[in-house]
């Protein structure tokens, strides 16, 4: 089977990266990560595709004008690489319309909370100060809003007594390593169906 050909754009510590990398690896995923392209030349993310040879690719937002601008050169990077699908994971950017343009309904993100609650920054300490019971996270196609596409898979965590924006944000992250792979597979096998803001899944 051909795998799918992933960009991942990330801008931390990589661990959504590193699951999909696992999962891919595993063989879970008809998918391999063709390329790992942060803002950050720090990012731990770029030295977890070191470690799994996988390129690794610093576009500094500095030398840009603008955002169209920087994401022209991402795009250029992606495309030199084949990518198919690009996964936002832990990217702290908003993505331009060039982005779009170049790749239609093929950009997902990851978000912690269960949007559209808590879109944006911080999105755990939104969750904690409202007072929500629930949390969680989402994968969603990316458009040109922020943390607004449509939603393609979520997972509820409960928030707990005492739960600091550290604890809460560990439980969330550890649903995060299970469905952003499973939405990415799913993807990957043609089952997601796209209808206005809606998303279906094939069985
Ligand atoms: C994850 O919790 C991800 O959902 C979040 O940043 C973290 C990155 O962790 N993304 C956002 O908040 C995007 N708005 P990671 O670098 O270990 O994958």
């Amino acid at each position: 089977m051909t795998k799918l050909r992933l960009g991942v754009l990330a801008s931390g510590r990589g661990s959504n990266l590193q699951s999909i990398i696992d999962a891919c690896s595993v063989g879970n995923l008809p998918a391999e990560v063709a390329v790992v392209i942060s803002d950050y030349g720090e990012a731990y993310a770029l030295k977890r595709a070191q470690l799994s040879h996988i390129p690794a690719v610093f576009v500094d937002p500095n030398t840009f004008g603008s955002r169209e601008d920087y994401d022209t050169a991402v795009v250029e990077v992606l495309q030199t690489y084949d990518v198919e699908l690009v996964c936002l994971a832990g990217y702290m950017r908003l993505v331009s319309r060039k982005m779009l343009a170049a790749y239609p309904n093929k950009i997902l993100n990851i978000h912690p909370a269960l949007l559209p609650s808590f879109p944006g920054l911080h999105a755990q300490r939104q969750a904690l100060e409202y007072g929500v019971k629930f949390s969680g996270c989402t994968v969603h196609f990316v458009d040109e809003g922020t943390d607004t596409g449509p939603i393609i898979l979520q997972a509820a965590v409960p928030v707990l007594e005492g739960d600091t924006e550290d604890s809460l944000a560990a439980r969330i992250l550890e649903q995060e390593h299970r469905l952003y792979p499973e939405a990415i597979r799913l993807y990957a096998l043609g089952k997601l169906v796209l209808n206005g803001r809606k998303v279906s899944v094939i069985k």
